[in-house]
């Protein structure tokens, strides 16, 4: 594969995210690290992705899985050695893979040396590196509802923690391990900046950088409004998309990639971002990010109590919200594709069906989020759609945003059993078992014992047992990412959304210079038939047209073929979905053969 050298050669990128603590054990401490990555590029290499996304591996006490940086210049030697990142970049590159770093910029370790000066006393000269405040007045340092701000992290509990030695707070959106950097700060801006300047140096590609609408808050840190029943305040009208997030994005590309030719791309996790802040994040010309990771339809199974409160994911809704975002950066800006991370739950268990239809809910999800305009991520262990792991007990759970929402909910008097299922369906742990290699003891992971329970039900869900089989979501994933390459329409084409009241079916039309693709999937389980001619701008004759994808096994698509294709009508099965191409030149159809 060679790697295009256009200034925007990530939008005919597929990315793939490695979790490098879950991807290959190389040395059998039962952890995954970079020797790992490394001797396993060849699966890369064979899935076809363009980029390899890696989550951090720099110093780190690891309070939450590395990202909690305590030295940005060296690699925690949980996962290796720098050596190691220039070997990977090298035989990344070698494959036509590009690196993409993650980027924690945001906080750092309470082990950082820049907060471990900061917090030896207010006239440090590091002092205002963080956000360090007094008690409310009147309230004693420690006493509930000191804190200078009312807000919840996203961890549980208060931003704020106190440090008896000096009376003061430091802020903390995430865990206290984890305080806020003080972007106001040039001098903090220069020092990122150089450190990312100093990775750029060492030959990568790109930053997926961390939380990046959080970086700038309002300085007057206002409280946020309590809902019924908390204790804590929602303070990201205050932290999220702040008043100078848009001069500091600029400046981090202007001053990172100045004077650079070689072709980089930003993108940035913008929990809470609206299309028309996306809009601004990723229009070229304002030079701030390439794409945004947007949140909408991650949020689309959460009630009203949140993430923990689950709800049964709405068809009709999922397709608005894509449809929203597809048009809404139809003109400038780009869209990410996501269906997981190392943040969320396996989506064949949380969109799909991870029993009875456990093959076709996982493809036809792959497909219609693939097809659409964007670059698509995909998370490790999606391509073989490994599914939610079986925790039995709090106990189980590893991930501090799980544990710590555990305690806080049991401590409030909630019931144990409602917060274990939640957290079993919910729980970032989900994302982070160990990637089923093969069918062995430990997976294939690792030689030792794996740093986290395995998931039980491998025989069939790892590479070894689906890698040339015809059919396998393996597979599929192979050819999704093989029709991104070869059909510019997945690129460049434009995007109508089909049958947008429809309960289950998922349609849509790309349509590139003369190319058509139809994309169609039903997410249920019962079969769903839909009349083509019916549809605006669907027009008639897909009897014509060529089939491109399917998740149909062997001969009974041709059946099923003769069926919907002769009377412009998609019958479709439980989970099925399929691509059909179509090539017309001023509205006269040309036939093509069926692929
Ligand atoms: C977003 C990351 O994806 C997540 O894993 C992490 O816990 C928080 N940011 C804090 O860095």
């Amino acid at each position: 594969m060679s790697r295009s050298d256009a200034p925007d050669w990530w939008r005919s990128a597929v990315v793939y995210q490695v979790y490098p603590r879950s991807f290959a054990d190389s040395d059998g401490d039962g952890i995954g690290d970079l020797r790992g990555v490394i001797d396993h590029l060849d699966h890369l290499e064979d899935l076809g992705v363009d980029v390899l996304w890696l989550s951090p591996v720099y110093a780190s006490p690891q309070a939450d899985n590395g990202y909690d940086i305590s030295d940005y210049q060296a690699i925690d030697p949980t996962f290796g050695t720098l050596a190691d990142v220039d070997e990977l970049v090298a035989e990344a590159h070698r494959r036509g893979i590009r690196l993409v770093m993650d980027m924690v910029v945001n906080h750092t370790s309470d082990q950082h040396p820049w907060f471990v000066e900061s917090s030896s006393g207010p006239d440090n000269p590091k002092r205002d590196w963080y956000w360090w405040r007094p008690p409310r007045p009147g309230i004693t340092l420690g006493e509930p509802g000191a804190e200078p701000t009312n807000w919840r992290s996203f961890f549980s509990g208060p931003t704020w923690t106190p440090d008896p030695p000096s009376g003061e707070y430091y802020l903390h959106l995430f865990s206290p391990c984890q305080p806020d950097l003080n972007w106001e700060n040039p001098h903090v801006r220069q020092a990122i900046y150089a450190m990312m300047r100093w990775w750029v140096d060492r030959g990568i590609d790109g930053f997926r950088m961390d939380v990046v609408n959080l970086l700038s808050k309002d300085p007057a840190l206002p409280d946020g409004e309590v809902a019924p029943g908390e204790l804590y305040g929602d303070g990201f009208p205050f932290f999220g998309h702040g008043p100078r997030i848009h001069e500091y994005l600029h400046e981090m590309r202007a001053e990172v990639l100045a004077g650079r030719d070689a072709p980089f791309v930003i993108i940035g996790e913008t929990p809470g971002v609206t299309v028309e802040q996306a809009q601004l994040y990723t229009d070229p010309s304002r030079g701030e990010l390439d794409m945004v990771f947007q949140f909408e339809h991650m949020g689309l199974d959460h009630g009203p109590g949140g993430k923990w409160d689950v709800q049964p994911l709405e068809v009709r809704a999922l397709k608005e919200t894509f449809q929203r975002w597809q048009e809404g950066l139809s003109d400038s800006g780009w869209n990410s594709l996501y269906w997981c991370n190392h943040d969320q739950p396996r989506p064949v268990s949380r969109f799909g069906d991870d029993g009875a239809y456990w093959r076709e809910s996982a493809t036809a999800l792959a497909t219609v989020l693939q097809l659409q305009r964007g670059t698509p991520f995909i998370y490790q262990g999606e391509e073989i759609a490994m599914r939610n792991h079986t925790f039995t007990s709090a106990a189980d759970f590893t991930d501090i945003e799980s544990v710590n929402h555990y305690r806080m909910a049991i401590a409030r008097g909630e019931s144990p059993a409602v917060v274990l299922d939640a957290l079993r369906r919910m729980s970032r742990d989900n994302a982070r078992t160990p990637f089923a290699w093969d069918a062995g003891p430990a997976v294939g992971f690792s030689d030792g014992v794996p740093w986290m329970a395995i998931n039980t039900d491998q025989d069939a869900i790892n590479i070894n047992s689906q890698r040339g089989v015809k059919g396998s979501v393996y597979e599929h994933y192979r050819s999704l990412i093989a029709l991104r390459h070869a059909e510019p329409t997945v690129v460049h084409g434009d995007f109508t959304m089909l049958f947008p009241e429809h309960p289950a079916v998922f349609a849509y039309l790309r349509s590139h210079e003369g190319t058509t693709l139809l994309v169609a999937a039903n997410l249920s389980g019962d079969p769903h038939t839909v009349e083509l001619a019916d549809t605006p701008g669907a027009l008639p004759g897909w009897n014509e047209a060529e089939v491109v994808v399917t998740n149909q096994l062997g001969d009974d698509l041709v059946t099923s073929d003769a069926q919907w294709l002769a009377r412009d009508q998609l019958a479709l099965q439980p989970w099925e979905v399929v691509v059909l191409r179509r090539r017309h030149t001023e509205g006269r159809r040309v036939p093509t053969t069926v692929g």
